[in-house]
């Protein structure tokens, strides 16, 4: 069942009811009828969202939900310190070097 917040979800475009909060935050997502989890990432009228799934062995990322470790700006996996820039979610360091997060579109309001 869909969460409150999430309004549609389409083939390629996830819609939510509201924008989340500023900065990294996580949301479940029905996603070809499973339960998909994704990394949020709000910074002033800018949305971008990845699949919660680590490319390094296919982990989440965050140590618990919706709590992302943050370095220097950098998203870091909390399983074995892979750490990803955030503009394109390519992995810069750890061992998934050079591997990116899978992108979602989305929309928020
Ligand atoms: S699963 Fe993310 S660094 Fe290993």
């Amino acid at each position: 069942m869909a969460r409150p917040d999430v309004e549609s979800v389409s083939g390629s475009l996830i819609r939510l009811a509201e924008w989340p909060p500023e900065g990294l935050s996580e949301i479940e997502v029905p996603l070809d009828g499973e339960p998909q989890s994704l990394i949020l990432l709000r910074q002033g009228d800018q949305l971008r969202a990845w699949l919660n799934i680590c490319p390094h062995a296919g982990r989440r990322l965050d140590w618990a939900p919706g709590k992302f470790l943050v370095d220097r700006g950098h998203l870091v996996c909390a399983a074995h310190g892979a750490s990803f820039e955030l503009d394109r979610g390519e992995c810069i360091a750890g061992p998934c070097r050079g591997a990116s997060l899978r992108p979602v579109a989305v929309s928020a309001g």
